[in-house]
């Protein structure tokens, strides 16, 4: 299961735009996991992760 620090997140939203099946953007402008989404079944969680500015996002 994919997880986002929000502590991390900047909010840059690249994740959502590279794996919009698992990562949306929240009304704070922050990154969220969807609620019963599988990395395993996307297949784009680590493409996300690697993307991310500042590693927000732990597999
Ligand atoms: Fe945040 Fe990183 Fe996504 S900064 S919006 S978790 S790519």
């Amino acid at each position: 299961m994919a997880k986002v620090d929000h502590d991390l997140c900047i909010g840059c939203g690249l994740c959502a735009e590279i794996c919009p099946e698992v990562f949306v953007m929240n009304d704070d402008g922050l990154a969220d996991v969807i609620e019963g989404s599988s990395c395993a079944d996307a297949g784009c969680c680590e493409e996300a992760a690697d993307s991310c500015p500042t590693n927000a996002i732990s597999l």
